[in-house]
């Protein structure tokens, strides 16, 4: 069977309805769409499998629309088509933490934006509260929307009940982002248990790295992910230049041992303050990051080395 998607499949369509709609991200075994529909603009994600070793592909879209209906979200469908699943969702007009910061990345004295950095924090921690833990956080999957962060891609998320039908074992994040008690397990045994701290870890790796476009381990860019993840288990920690309390809790944060790893309600108090008290605090002068449009990134691939 094709490796690839070129269309909305028809039983995708005949949900959707779309007016308008273009493709945002097409990867092997998903496909994301941003789309006009009748109730409004959605984001319709279309998975199927690729090989026996990422079967987890064709459940994904189906998976995260249940986690999102247990969370109470309004608006969700999902259902399965001929070579998998898909899901429709509001879409969020907003801009992903990686290009957002890209002017810090540009220049390294510029100051850090501790306003979006505490709505990140903020957008995890109600997760938690929430009872759930995210296990895929990456800069891509934070959409700042005027004054408030969102959370995306909750395809791996777990706490409370997932449809059955869809469920899979977690399989790892983004190498970049995992935290080094997960990388032992997937390595081990190919799977783990995703927690709150591993979250809090992949939060600090998505701050630093899209802050600075460095990644918190050292690896070659192109290792496979076995030698990337047991780089993260061998603790070959990079060192890094961050100023002030954004500097210390990202630091903190990507602690190797889990329970050396702040609270969330620790890391939103720093990022707080510093935005009160610190005149680091602020936003570039003359350009307010969050009004200026998604440039094109530059620096590191923060996808790079792939998930699973
Ligand atoms: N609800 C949403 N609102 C806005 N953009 C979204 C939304 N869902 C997905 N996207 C966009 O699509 C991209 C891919 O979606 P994601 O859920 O991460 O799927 P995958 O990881 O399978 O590609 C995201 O990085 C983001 O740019
Ligand atoms: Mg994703």
């Amino acid at each position: 069977m094709a490796d690839t998607l070129t269309e909305l499949p028809s039983e995708v369509e005949a949900v959707v309805r779309p007016r308008a709609m273009r493709v945002v991200a097409d990867r092997r075994g998903s496909m994301v769409w941003d789309a006009e529909s009748p109730h409004g603009r959605v984001a319709v994600k279309v998975g199927y499998a690729v090989d026996g070793k990422r079967g987890y592909t064709a459940l994904a879209p189906a998976r995260e629309a249940s986690v999102l209906r247990a969370l109470g979200r309004p608006h969700i469908a999902y259902g399965t088509w001929e070579r998998g699943t898909f899901s429709v969702q509001p879409w969020y007009d907003g801009v992903a933490l990686w290009p957002l910061w890209e002017y810090r990345r540009k220049g390294p004295q510029a100051p850090i934006d501790y306003e979006t950095a505490a709505q990140c924090a903020e957008a995890l921690n109600r997760l938690h509260s929430d009872g759930w833990v995210h296990g895929d956080m990456q800069p891509a999957h934070l959409i700042a929307d005027g004054g408030i962060v969102h959370l995306i891609d909750l395809a791996f998320a777990h706490g409370g009940s997932v449809n059955s039908r869809y469920d899979f074992p977690y399989p790892g994040c983004l190498v970049h982002y995992e935290a080094p008690e997960i990388s032992r397990a997937v390595l081990a045994t190919g799977t783990a248990t995703p927690s709150p701290a591993a979250d809090v870890y992949a939060l600090g790796a998505s701050l630093l790295i899209s802050a600075t476009g460095i990644r918190p381990m050292e690896y070659p860019d192109h290792a496979e992910r076995e030698e990337q993840r047991q780089a993260v288990v061998d603790n070959k920690r990079r060192p890094f230049d961050l100023p002030g309390s954004f500097g210390v809790m990202v630091d903190r944060m990507l602690s190797y041992e889990p329970y050396d790893r702040p609270a969330l309600s620790e890391v939103v108090a720093e990022f707080r303050a510093a935005t009160k008290g610190e005149p680091k605090g602020k936003a570039p002068t003359g350009a307010d990051p969050a009004a200026s449009p998604p440039g094109r990134p530059v620096g590191v691939d923060p996808r790079g080395g792939g998930r699973g």
